[in-house]
């Protein structure tokens, strides 16, 4: 079977992809019977010297050439938002299935691409979308759908984990890991979107729409990123037996869900806690499978070009693709669950340590000099009074992973 296909980008992720089937191509027609072809690769910039082998492939920046063109799938990994989805929805309006690395966009219009996807008896693929290399949307999608699911979570963005990772471990300095991730290839186009959690936060949907078959929107993902992490706060938490992971979690609180992103102590002993550097890791609660752990590698262009060649694959043999289009929205949960905490203060420990005491909140001191504790379990609205009267320095949930 010889399959026609449009590359919508070329850069870590689209290199990555061509030189993946150049590399892999008789081992793929031989297990799945598939040829791809790759007739046309849209560029914005046509001249620019490229690290993969294009020969004898239509390299243009015109989309009208490739819209119209005879194709049998289209393949982006060029990023952008409104007008990539306008591109996407016209693929499929032609019948045309689309595979997508671009969690950016889906995270807005995935609703729409799949309605469109589903009028026109085409398929939107998106497994390197979330966790680049790890196939976690077709196992939601395809393996796990048996259960019941009341929680997903796990590191979802490489570059930040990169950053935490050398700054922990490497004693590297937070710009110079950045630059280091960007120079390999993890970080977007624009770091912001790493650093400040927003890419996590988009997965997190992406995994929460999947997980519970329910609509949601960006607002609804309480975010915080890793910009205003402290050193010294690593460093007083490690002699803790505790490590800062950058966590989005997704959760069913009784039919309402709590959907966030944001750096959380985890303690050495736990898997996450071990997940290190580009890795990602996603931990799946069904009421069937208990509690399942998928790692792998989060960003990168081969890796990532595992998951998008897998779609291409799958597009062309699986005839019958799982249904996900969820027809309602997931409501916010308005009551969190209890969780404990790192807390360092300005200094004002003993008045902190009092107020602990008399609202019965059991403590341990990690400094006194640096003013630094962890709680056991409280609840949202205890924290909240904390914050309104202490005003801490530094507050990381742990092991909300647990
Ligand atoms: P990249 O290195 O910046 O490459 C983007 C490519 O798209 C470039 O070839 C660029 O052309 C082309 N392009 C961008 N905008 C264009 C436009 N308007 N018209 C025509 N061509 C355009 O990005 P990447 O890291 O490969 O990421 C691609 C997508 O995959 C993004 O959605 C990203 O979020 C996603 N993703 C990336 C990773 C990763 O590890 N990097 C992992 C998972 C998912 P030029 O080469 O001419 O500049
Ligand atoms: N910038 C993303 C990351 C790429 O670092 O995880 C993979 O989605």
């Amino acid at each position: 079977m010889d399959k026609k296909i449009a590359l919508l980008g070329m850069g870590t992720v689209g290199s990555g992809v061509v030189n993946l089937l150049r590399e892999n191509e008789d081992l793929i027609h031989s297990s799945s019977g598939v040829r791809f072809t790759i007739t046309h690769i849209l560029v914005s910039d046509t001249v620019k010297t490229r690290t993969a082998d294009v020969s004898g492939i239509r390299v243009t920046d015109d989309i009208t050439e490739i819209e119209n063109a005879d194709i049998d799938l289209a393949v982006e990994v060029m990023g952008g938002i409104d007008s990539t989805k306008d591109i996407i929805n016209k693929f499929l309006k032609r019948g045309i299935p689309v595979v997508t690395a671009n969690k950016d966009m889906l995270a807005v219009h995935i609703d729409e691409l799949e309605e469109t996807a589903s009028e026109n008896s085409a398929a939107l693929y998106y497994e390197a979308a979330v966790a680049g290399g790890i196939p976690i949307i077709h196992t939601l999608q395809h393996s796990l759908n048996a259960n019941r699911i009341s929680k997903v979570m796990g590191i979802l963005n490489g570059t930040t984990n990169y950053i935490l990772s050398k700054m922990t471990f490497d004693g590297w300095d937070y710009n110079d890991a950045l630059k280091d991730a960007q120079a390999i290839g993890y970080a977007e186009a624009d770091p912001t979107a790493d650093v400040e959690g927003i890419d996590a936060a988009r997965k997190t949907l992406l995994l929460a729409r999947l997980a519970f078959n329910k609509k949601f929107t960006l607002d609804q993902v309480n975010l915080n990123g890793i910009t205003n992490v402290d050193i010294k706060d690593i460093k007083l938490a490690e002699s803790a037996g505790l490590t800062l992971k950058l966590l989005g979690v997704a959760e069913d609180l009784e039919d309402k869900y709590n959907l966030s992103v944001e750096p959380i102590f985890v303690d050495t002993k736990h898997q996450l806690a071990n997940v290190h550097y580009e890795k990602n890791a996603v931990f799946v609660n069904g009421n069937m499978i208990g509690e399942a752990m998928f790692y792998g590698p989060g960003a990168g262009g081969y890796e990532t070009a595992s998951a998008v060649v897998s779609d291409m694959i799958n597009s062309a043999v699986i005839t019958a693709k799982a249904k996900n289009i969820p027809e309602e929205k997931g409501e916010p949960a308005t009551e969190l669950p209890d969780s404990a905490y790192y807390l360092r203060f300005n200094g004002s420990l003993p008045e902190a340590e009092s107020y602990l005491a008399s609202q019965d909140i059991q403590f341990e001191i990690l400094s006194t000099e640096d003013a630094a504790l962890r709680t056991l379990k409280m609840s949202a609205q205890t924290l909240q009074k904390i914050q309104d009267t202490f005003a801490p320095a530094a507050v990381y949930k742990i092991n909300g992973a647990e």
